[in-house]
């Protein structure tokens, strides 16, 4: 029985009334058994050939790519993706899979000229065992694959804390999970602060990943310290578009106005500043309100929509909030900040001018549609400016001066870097993460994801005792 019997919903952002999925929040005792089950599991999947765990990840796969319909129109209306988004994602998820399947059988080690020059000196990789993983509502398929998939692949057993706000979507793809792998190979528990306390505090975990707040990044990151345990925190973004004066302004514009607002500015990748050299900062304020104005606020379900719903009320008030303080602290409201009728969570998407750039619009995640324009009066000062925030994760340059491009990425300390390209939007296959507030321990994806999901064990042979 679950510690606790209070049921909880999760709604439909664009239809409050529209129940999605109901829960019973686990608690301490439901995360110790997920923890134990899954101990009991991990030494017949650590030691199954490659072949078999790489099979059973390209069936997951194949089944989530079978259910990919009902999948999207779940993602959209549980957590009011648009549509089209919803759909990218489904897909998306599938490729991640697919393509940690293949880390399965990838080289496991190396060897080295040892100093004796006959014994046998290696490196192997090894599964950390038990590896926690807790994951947002925003992306709420793709994000767990990016853990999940690679966690598999490398031979460890894993305890998903999914976000309580998209559990149906968690249930579905643990159905897909399930469905192929051995008994208590991943253990869904929901709920959450209290059960993702209870699981990265865990005494059982090997490893910990967690996508979410800065706030909770940070305690999850001095639990597994505490635990002498890895971790990776993926947190917020505080990220930066810059304009430079070459730039082609009007397609700089319809890109950023929907790297801020699309998906209502949801993404931890999302555009939180515009940067603008001043020769053009004028022409790309009213670029952007031209562009912000002309996108599609529908209910996500709608083909058609850019910017759904706010994920909650809770998140519109706080958005609509910290407008309102930015504009009584001197920013200047260029378009949108009021919420919309209509029964769903919508705000119009808010474009605002300031001018200091320690203001709290400028500094802090709002997540939610809302950017701030800030000139700068050149290239150096708007390097200066982007990392001026406690975050580091994506900034975009703007610019058609390919021969600057790197000397000015080289100065960025973000840990994504785009040119010419939204800050959103990720390559399943290259490494991701932040730097600063916005990013704590390896990276994730790509090759670069067996760092946290696998040890390094160094070995040294010897044909003969050696005295
Ligand atoms: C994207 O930009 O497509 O939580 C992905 C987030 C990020 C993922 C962004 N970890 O929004």
């Amino acid at each position: 029985m679950a510690a606790s019997a209070v049921q909880i919903s999760s709604t439909n952002p664009a239809d409050p009334a529209d129940v999605v999925g109901t829960f019973t929040p686990s608690g301490g005792i439901d995360v110790d058994r997920a923890v134990t089950a899954a101990a009991a599991a991990a030494p017949v999947w650590a030691s199954a050939p490659g072949q078999a765990r790489a099979d059973a990840l390209n069936r997951i796969a194949g089944r989530i790519e079978a259910r990919a319909d009902e999948l999207a129109a779940l993602v959209c209306r549980e957590v009011g993706k648009p549509i089209v988004e919803a759909r990218g994602e489904v897909a998306r998820t599938a490729a991640i899979v697919r393509y940690h399947a293949q880390a399965a059988l990838d080289p496991d080690g190396e060897t080295y000229p040892p100093a004796d020059g006959r014994s046998l000196l290696m490196s192997r990789r090894r599964p950390r065992g038990v590896v926690g993983l807790i994951t947002p509502w925003n992306f709420p398929l793709a994000i767990p694959a990016w853990k999940l998939a690679p966690a598999l692949a490398h031979g460890n057993v894993c305890v998903w804390k999914a976000s309580p706000l998209s559990p149906a979507c968690a249930e579905a793809l643990m159905g897909c999970l399930e469905a192929e792998l051995p008994a208590d190979v991943v253990q869904l528990v929901q709920g959450g602060v209290d059960a993702g306390v209870a699981l990265a505090g865990h005494a059982g975990l090997g490893a910990v990943s967690f996508t979410g707040s800065a706030a909770a990044g940070a305690s999850v990151a001095r639990q597994a310290v505490e635990r002498g345990i890895a971790a990776q925190c993926e947190m917020g973004g505080q990220n930066a578009s810059i304009v430079l004066a070459d730039a082609d302004v009007g397609r700089a514009a319809a890109v950023i106005a929907r790297a801020a607002m699309g998906y209502a500015g949801q993404k931890c990748t999302a555009t939180s500043r515009v940067i603008a050299e001043r020769s053009v900062a004028a022409q790309v304020r009213d670029a952007l309100v031209a562009e912000i104005e002309g996108l599609v606020v529908e209910n996500p379900a709608d083909p058609a929509c850019e910017v759904g719903p706010l994920i909650s009320a809770e998140a519109r008030a706080a958005a609509v909030a910290a407008v309102e303080r930015g504009v009584q602290g001197g920013a200047r409201l260029l378009t949108g900040g009021s919420s919309r009728d209509g029964g769903g969570h919508y705000l119009a998407p808010a474009l605002v001018d300031v001018s200091d750039p320690g203001a709290e619009l400028a500094q802090e995640e709002v997540f939610a549609p809302v950017a701030a324009v800030i000139e700068a009066r050149d290239a150096a000062h708007a390097v200066e400016l982007t990392n001026g925030v406690r975050y580091g994760l994506s900034t975009s340059i703007f610019t058609r001066d390919l021969d600057r491009v790197l000397d000015l990425a080289g100065r960025l300390d973000t840990g994504l870097v785009r040119v010419n390209q939204p800050t959103s939007g990720v390559d399943l296959h290259a490494p991701f993460g932040g730097e600063k507030a916005s990013g704590l321990g390896p990276r994730e994806q790509g090759k670069a994801a067996r760092e946290l999901y696998t040890s390094l064990r160094t070995i040294l042979v010897s044909p003969a005792v050696v005295e």
